[in-house]
């Protein structure tokens, strides 16, 4: 039968070693990079909570310190803060402190996203759960991870999140051939490819860091060889996923998305979406625009 359980726990990945952004990312993991003044980590653990999923496994890699202390209370800080009055800051401190119940284990060796998923199989045991990339930051106006669900709870298997991107880019991303359904951003994923050639992409829609998976997946991964770039590919276990019969935990639908996502893995897209971000913020927007339009015309 297949498994339509409801989704508690997600994953997040952050491990990998951020070579895109040495040497920002030497000591500190890419996702504790700010978007503005919260790191990207934060995004992404409350759009996990906002959905239900309080339950939160991060994958860690050599330089987990960072990622746990953010998450942890910082007595002295909030003593200080205390003391003058700052509530408004002090609640920035604890908000991080309370968002869910969180948890660590480390990768060891960076071996690829697939391998990262793997670490995961014992506290996330015979669950569906989700899996959220730092990388990709999605909007809090535009909840994606409870319409996933809803096509989770009617297919069963495994969810994907999608978005349609220019043809030139698709080989930055995961690409899907797909069948469509009775629903316009509902579509059966029936084969996967890891950055494919412009040529070779069977699809214009991009993978995007948001995934809800049988733990069939384990198994899988277990047997998955190293693909691209010498990785274990989360996208290759997919891949089989997509084929098998549902009776075994198979079968990979896509959720096409078409809200406001941010890409924060590479320098150029990361500064674009803290611009973005920030321009539209009540506090420090108005005077960052003022700027920008001062800034661009003496360009
Ligand atoms: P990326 O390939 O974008 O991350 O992996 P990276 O390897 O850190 O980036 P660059 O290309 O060197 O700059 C997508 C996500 O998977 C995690 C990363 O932390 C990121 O969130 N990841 C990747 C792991 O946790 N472990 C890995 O072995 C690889």
């Amino acid at each position: 039968m297949a498994n339509h359980a409801s989704v508690r726990k997600a994953v997040v990945p952050a491990a990998g070693l951020g070579t895109r952004f040495l040497p920002a990312t030497k000591a500190t993991p890419k996702e504790m990079l700010p978007v503005v003044d919260k790191p990207a980590i934060q995004y992404v653990v409350e759009e996990a909570v906002t959905a239900g999923l309080d339950d939160i496994l991060f994958i860690t890699g050599r330089s987990k310190r960072p990622l746990e202390d953010h998450f942890d209370r910082n007595l002295e800080l909030e003593e200080v803060l205390e003391e003058k009055g700052d509530h408004e800051r002090l609640a920035s401190v604890t908000a991080s402190t309370n968002l869910g119940r969180i948890h660590y284990v480390r990768q060891g060796d960076p071996l690829g996203l697939g391998h990262a998923v793997l670490m995961a199989e014992n506290h996330v045991g015979d669950e569906p759960f989700a899996v959220l990339l730092g990388d990709d930051l999605i909007d809090p106006r535009d909840p994606v991870l409870q319409d996933m669900m809803a096509v989770r709870a009617e297919h069963g298997g495994s969810v994907v999140c999608l978005m349609r991107v220019p043809r030139e880019t698709i080989s930055l991303y995961g690409c899907p051939a797909v069948e469509t359904t009775d629903r316009d951003d509902v579509v059966t994923i029936t084969d996967l490819i890891e950055k494919p050639p412009v040529d070779e992409a069977p699809s214009d829609y991009a993978v995007i860091g948001r995934y809800l998976l049988d733990p069939a997946v384990f198994e899988v991964l277990r047997s998955t060889k190293p693909g691209r770039g010498g990785e274990i590919q989360l996208t290759d276990a997919l891949r089989v996923l997509a084929t098998m019969p549902a009776e075994a935990g198979g079968g990979v639908h896509g959720f096409v998305f078409d809200g406001r996502r941010y890409d924060t893995g590479d320098r150029l897209s990361y500064l674009q979406a803290v611009i973005t971000l920030a321009t539209e913020r009540d506090d420090i927007g108005p005077g960052l625009r003022d700027w920008l339009a001062s800034f661009v015309a003496r360009m």
